[in-house]
Order: C-alpha cells, then sequence, then structure tokens
C-alpha cells in the first residue's frame, strides 16, 4: 500500500470559507435532502455531505419534494443499484419542471465510474453538480460556484490517495456511529467495480481515530462500527488492524464491531482479539463470496473453500458464540450447477447467521464482465432462491436458538412495526424488539427472548 497523504490544512481552509460564502448569499436554497443508496461507507460518506451542507446553512427537509436541493450520493456495485439511481434522475426532471430553483446534485460511485460523469451531462443536462468519489470535500466549492454561475458543475478528478480530515459532519445516530478508519480496495476481485471507483487503500492515522471515538464517547457513543472496504489491510501509521482494535478497546468504548473484512487478510491476531478483548462484539460479516474453488479462484479471491473453514472454525474456538453473516455471488461467469452447489454445502456446514446473496452483476471495465457468461438468467434465479431458501432455513433456527436467553441489548429506536415497542441489537447483532419507550433509546437494558421471527428477535425486558 502507498503512503496516503492528506488534504492540506490550505486547501480544508478553502473550502471553510467556501461554505461561508456560501451560508452568507441571499439566493441559496435553504433545504437538504440527501438519498444515501449502497453501503455503509455511502451512509458514513452521507454524514459528512449533510455537516457541510448545514454548514452551509441548509435544514435538513425529511420530504424529498419539499428540499430545495436534491442529492443523490450513488452506488455502483450491481447494475440494479445503477439503474434505480439513473430511475430517480429522470424522475428529477419532473420534479424541476415543477420547480425551476432546485438544485440537483448526483455524486458518489456511480458517477466516478469512466465515462459517466460526461455521457449524464449530456443526457441530463438539468442535474445541476456532478462530482465523484475523491472529491467530495470540494462539495461547498461546487456548490458557491454553481450558485454564482448558476451552470452545471461537473468534476470527477482520476486522482485518490488522499485522507480528508476535518470535514464537517451531521451524524445519523450518535449512540452507534460509523468510523472510517480506511478508504479504497487493492484487491480487484474480478467482479468488481469498487477498487476502479474507491481508489486505493488509504489508511487513516491510528491518532486521528481515537481522536475521532474519543469525540464520539464524550458525546454518549455506546456502539462504534469501523468501517472500510478490507479493514483487516489497515495499516495506519504503520501498525496493523488487530492494534488498532487493542487500542480502541482500552479506550472502553462499550461496543465495537468493524466491516468488512476479507477472509484473505484475517490475522491470526486478529482472530485472538475475538478470544482477549472485552468491547468487540462477537460478530463478524466474513463474506465468503463461493463456495467453490475454481470460482473462488476466478473471482481472484485468493482463499480456499478449506481455509475459509479452518478461519471458520478458529473463530469459533476463541469464541464460540460467535456470529457470522457474509456476501455470496450466485451465478459467477462460468459457473457450473455442482459449483454453485458447494456455495449451499458450504452455507450448510457455516451456519451463517445471516447471508447478502445476488445474482452476479457484469461490471464495465472489470475482468469477469468479459468472461463467457453462459447460463441463463432464469437459471440464475433458480439457484439464488434455493440458496435463499436454504439460509432463511438457518437464520431462523439460529434465532430460534436465542429464545430463553437474556441478553443486553442497545436500544436503537421505536420498532417499525409495533407502536409501544422498540428495537436493539443483541452483542451478536441479532435484532430485536420488545415493548418500551423511546426513553430507552441509546441505553442498554436487558431482555428475555422470547420468540423468534424470519428475521428478528421479540422479547421483554427483565
Ligand atoms: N455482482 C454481484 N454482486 C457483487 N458484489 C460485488 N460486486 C458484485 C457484482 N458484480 C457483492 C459482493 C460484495 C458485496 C458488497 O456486493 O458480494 O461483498
Ligand atoms: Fe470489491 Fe473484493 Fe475489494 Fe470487496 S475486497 S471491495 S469485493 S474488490
Amino acid at each position: 500500500m502507498r503512503q496516503q497523504t492528506a488534504v492540506s490544512p490550505e486547501a480544508m481552509a478553502r473550502q471553510r470559507e467556501y461554505m461561508a460564502r456560501v451560508r452568507e448569499m441571499e439566493d441559496r436554497p435553504r433545504s437538504y435532502h440527501i438519498v444515501s443508496m449502497g453501503c455503509q461507507m455511502n451512509a458514513r460518506d452521507s454524514e459528512t455531505i449533510a455537516g457541510m451542507l448545514e454548514e452551509m446553512g441548509l435544514t435538513r427537509e425529511a420530504v424529498r419534494e419539499r428540499a430545495d436541493l436534491i442529492l443523490y450520493n450513488t452506488c455502483c456495485v450491481r447494475e440494479n443499484a445503477e439503474n434505480k439511481a439513473l430511475g430517480n434522475v429522470i424522475w428529477l426532471k419532473e420534479l424541476k419542471r415543477d420547480k425551476p430553483e432546485l438544485m440537483i446534485c448526483v455524486g458518489g460511485c456511480m458517477t466516478q465510474e469512466p465515462g459517466m460523469a460526461a455521457a449524464m451531462k449530456a443526457k441530463y443536462p438539468f442535474i445541476d453538480l456532478i462530482y465523484g468519489t475523491h472529491n467530495l470535500y470540494r462539495l461547498p466549492e461546487y456548490v458557491y460556484r454553481f450558485l454564482m454561475e448558476r451552470a452545471p458543475v461537473v468534476e470527477v478528478l482520476d486522482i485518490d490517495g488522499e485522507v480528508v480530515e476535518g470535514l464537517p459532519e451531521r451524524r445519523e445516530s450518535v449512540h452507534s456511529a460509523f468510523v472510517n478508519i480506511m478508504y479504497g480496495c487493492d484487491n480487484f476481485c474480478s467482479y468488481c467495480i469498487v477498487p476502479y471507483v474507491r481508489g486505493r487503500e488509504r489508511s487513516r492515522e491510528p491518532e486521528d481515530v481515537i481522536a475521532e471515538v474519543k469525540r464520539l464517547m464524550d458525546a454518549g457513543t455506546q456502539e462504534i462500527t469501523l468501517l472500510g472496504q478490507n479493514v483487516n489491510s489497515y495499516r495506519g501509521g504503520g501498525a496493523e488492524f488487530a492494534n488498532l482494535l487493542r487500542r480502541l478497546d482500552r479506550l472502553g468504548v462499550p461496543r465495537i464491531r468493524f466491516m468488512t473484512s476479507h477472509p484473505k487478510d484475517l490475522s491470526d491476531e486478529l482472530i485472538a482479539c475475538y478470544g482477549e478483548l472485552e468491547h468487540l462484539m462477537p460478530n463478524l460479516h466474513l463474506p465468503v463470496q463461493a463456495g467453490n474453488d475454481e470460482i473462488l479462484r476466478q473471482m481472484n479471491r485468493r482463499y480456499t473453500r478449506e481455509r475459509y473453514l479452518d478461519l471458520v472454525r478458529r473463530l469459533r474456538a476463541v469464541r464460540p458464540e460467535i456470529g457470522l453473516t457474509s456476501d455470496i455471488i450466485v451465478g459467477f461467469p462460468g459457473e457450473t450447477e455442482a459449483q454453485f452447489e458447494d456455495t449451499l454445502s458450504l452455507a450448510r456446514e457455516v451456519r451463517f447467521d445471516a447471508a447478502y446473496t445476488f445474482v452476479y452483476s457484469p461490471r464495465r471495465g472489470t475482468r469477469a464482465a468479459s468472461m463467457p457468461d453462459p447460463v441463463s438468467a432464469g437459471e440464475k434465479s433458480r439457484w439464488i432462491q434455493r440458496l435463499i431458501a436454504l439460509q432463511q432455513e438457518i437464520s431462523f433456527e439460529t434465532l430460534s436458538a436465542q429464545v430463553g436467553r437474556v441478553e443486553r441489548v442497545l436500544v436503537e429506536g421505536a420498532s417499525a412495526r409495533d407502536a409501544g415497542s422498540v428495537g436493539g441489537r443483541t452483542p451478536r447483532n441479532h435484532m430485536v424488539n420488545f415493548p418500551g419507550g423511546e426513553e430507552l433509546v441509546g441505553k442498554f437494558v436487558d431482555v428475555e427472548i422470547t420468540s423468534a421471527g424470519k428475521n428478528t428477535l421479540r422479547g421483554r425486558i427483565v
């Protein structure tokens, strides 16, 4: 991994200046609405975007149609994510017809794809601002430029390798917070577009991460989730990820989680952390992607089925109650039914708490996109249905095995389904709903698990 450079203090000061200037403008937008698509990294970026917009004097508007500025933070990991973003953009055209002063901004992973920004500019001239992933911190400058010139601003940079510190933020939740520790990915799994749109791996300095976590703890944060495309290759200050985890554990933040881990980089030290660290929660998202060695090889995952199973055994040896979750791709180019069945048997063997399953989606510029792919969409869809059915059975059995236990739950918010109930997570990251009032949000309560549903648990406070 190459040494990262930080954005200079002068460049940051300029952006602060732009925020102040926008704030002073008479005819600037007054409210904003962000649509955040895709993964947690994007969700975290959206918190930074919200922070910058609020610094520019805009207030958050929950109803999209009412906002003066709408920003789409896009994803492109699969084609349907892209279609969703583009579908939304077309709808915005109608909205802008009724409300010409509406400012429309589109950024994130989709606009960072080579050629995408230019194509969008030509096709959707009503978009006022298009930016990518590497220049998110320059949003204030772009908003200012648009307001001065009232002409579309389109800027996507190829350079990456910068780590940006000190941006404003408006967090979705103070109790449970995402903390970036690294950006980008160097793995180039053959199906994946992420390295092309998020750039090379670069880590934040451990001191910056620790300072952020300390600030969060002072503000009442009970749980942090460390974020990176592959946190296992974190090398901030030259030290490995386990080292950072140990330092954060010593700070005493009640709950620590992280995502995502690449199995090839899951070190012995990190496995040992699961047996030693008091605040590291017993759950791990460890995407396996496939259960067949030949497919794993073609995916460029650089581990075998046996190596993955060995990691699972070792994790369970140090932390028997650990809950594992995974990502699985079905129908990689050239995958045969027998190879797919190896994925089924792996899922049966590991017994994930939950698995996010995807039909392979070709992404332009990736290696897999040029591989022959003879299996029909209908066949792939039958395969994924078999996997989903199996996983549902396993998830339900896992949840059912929790019934009768008393679990410490960090309350997240009102339950979406039941009035008078709240929901929160157990250490193993199972969602539990139980009767209670919103005054419990952000607090720990002991809950007896009384029943299991398909994806969540029910319980009562004891
Ligand atoms: N097609 C289908 N799924 C994909 N993922 C990444 N790229 C693709 C693709 N081209 C999945 C992987 C990854 C998750 C975030 O998205 O399973 O772990
Ligand atoms: Fe994509 Fe692989 Fe990097 Fe994950 S590790 S972001 S799947 S290239």
